[in-house]
């Protein structure tokens, strides 16, 4: 099986963290999130994906310099601008040629443990020409809200309504079985959104059918679902999910080699490579990446510190993202869903709260 896998987006929502590198090339637990999506198509079948990039395009092809990941053969199409994600679908599966038979299409950014199979057999079950994965969540105001009838025939696909407006909290997942006939929907050299434009088209002509699941699915797209994705590594939420090499301490708390836990540790944490917490700082729900170091009297709570990054004595990190080499100053401030992007510096006594460092 084929798949397109959406990449070419800006990561807008986790700036400025992806000012240097592409939201899916961001690690989850020491991992860059593609790989993690690739391991979890390969896992179903998928054996080419066609990675369809617009923007830091030489990140993927450098991270993957055999041109293929988890048995999956790699295949890279970059745009020459945005083309939103329907054009992108397109362009991917055309200048692959692959555009002749049924493709999966995921969006890069979501990680989940969707049974695949169980979607291609209920679209050739169906019979459309498009089929959709569902989840459902408590606010469907920022995703593709999507009724269906009791046969899984689609009737509307509405687009981030206001919440009020919404007529079902089943969302687009992200995840699609397309056929080829999908593609002559869609104008090829402009912009074309999947979610405003072709499954509207396809629901008029009812060719548009939709599948529901309970299991693990995640939008990565903010600070507080992309720590949200790694604590759900740790805390069990994910049990086929791989960790890189590293010992178990406990209930969700594991240490990579060269890493050295000092600190206290209330729920989940992971400690990289070279990484350390020091005695009298305290950790609960926490990533702390490669060679990052926490000093005495720091507390962190659900927040992720990126390779080489730094929390001073006394500092607080809570619901925040600190980027690769930054540093948090001593007895700073930094919560409600920051980002500090990469090699910033956050004053020692510093507060910042909902904030991005540099804006
Ligand atoms: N190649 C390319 N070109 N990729 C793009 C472009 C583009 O112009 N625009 C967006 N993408 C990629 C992003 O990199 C991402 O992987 C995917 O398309 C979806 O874009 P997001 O920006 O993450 O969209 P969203 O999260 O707001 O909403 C989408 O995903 C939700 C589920 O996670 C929509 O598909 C919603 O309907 C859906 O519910
Ligand atoms: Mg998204």
């Amino acid at each position: 099986m084929n798949a397109v896998v959406l990449v070419g987006g800006e990561g807008t929502r986790l700036r400025p963290l992806t000012y240097a590198l592409p939201k899916p090339m961001l690690p989850v637990v020491e991992r860059p999130m593609i790989a993690r999506v690739l391991e979890w198509l390969a896992l179903h079948g998928v054996t080419t994906a066609v990675l369809s990039l617009g923007y830091q395009p030489d990140a993927f092809v450098d991270a993957f310099p055999d041109g293929g990941w988890a048995g999956v053969e790699l295949r890279y199409a970059v745009e020459p601008e945005p083309l939103d994600t329907g054009g992108a679908i397109r362009f991917a599966a055309c200048s692959a040629g692959i555009e002749g038979s049924t493709m999966v299409v995921v969006n890069g950014d979501v990680l989940t443990d969707l049974d695949l199979g169980a979607l291609l057999a209920f679209h050739r079950q169906s019979g459309g020409d498009a089929s959709i994965a569902l989840t459902a969540v408590e606010d469907p105001s920022a995703y593709g809200v999507v009724p269906t009838d009791d046969d899984g025939r689609v009737l509307a696909f509405i687009e981030k309504p206001p919440r009020e407006d919404a007529p079902t909290n089943h969302i687009n997942a992200g995840t699609y079985v397309l056929e080829p006939a999908v593609l002559d929907r869609i104008a090829s050299g402009r912009r074309v959104s999947v979610e405003r434009e072709v499954f509207p088209s396809l629901v008029e002509d009812k060719r548009l059918f939709a599948l529901g699941s309970s299991v693990y699915w995640l939008d990565t797209g903010t600070p507080d679902r992309y720590i949200r994705a790694q604590v759900d590594v740790l805390n069990g939420c994910r049990p086929g999910v791989a960790l890189p090499e590293c010992s178990r301490h406990g209930d969700g708390v594991f240490v990579a080699p060269g890493g050295s836990l000092a600190g206290d540790v209330t729920r989940c944490a992971f400690v990289g490579r070279g990484a350390s917490v020091e005695r009298g700082a305290s950790v609960a729900d926490v990533v702390v990446g490669a060679s990052a170091h926490v000093e005495p009297g720091a507390r962190l709570r659900h927040c992720v510190l990126l390779p080489g990054a730094v929390v001073r004595a006394d500092a607080v990190v809570e619901e925040s993202v600190v980027g690769p080499h930054a540093i948090v100053g001593a007895g700073a401030w930094v919560t409600g869903g920051s980002v500090v992007g990469a090699a910033a510096v956050v004053d020692d006594g510093a507060r910042l709260d909902s904030a991005r460092l540099p804006v």
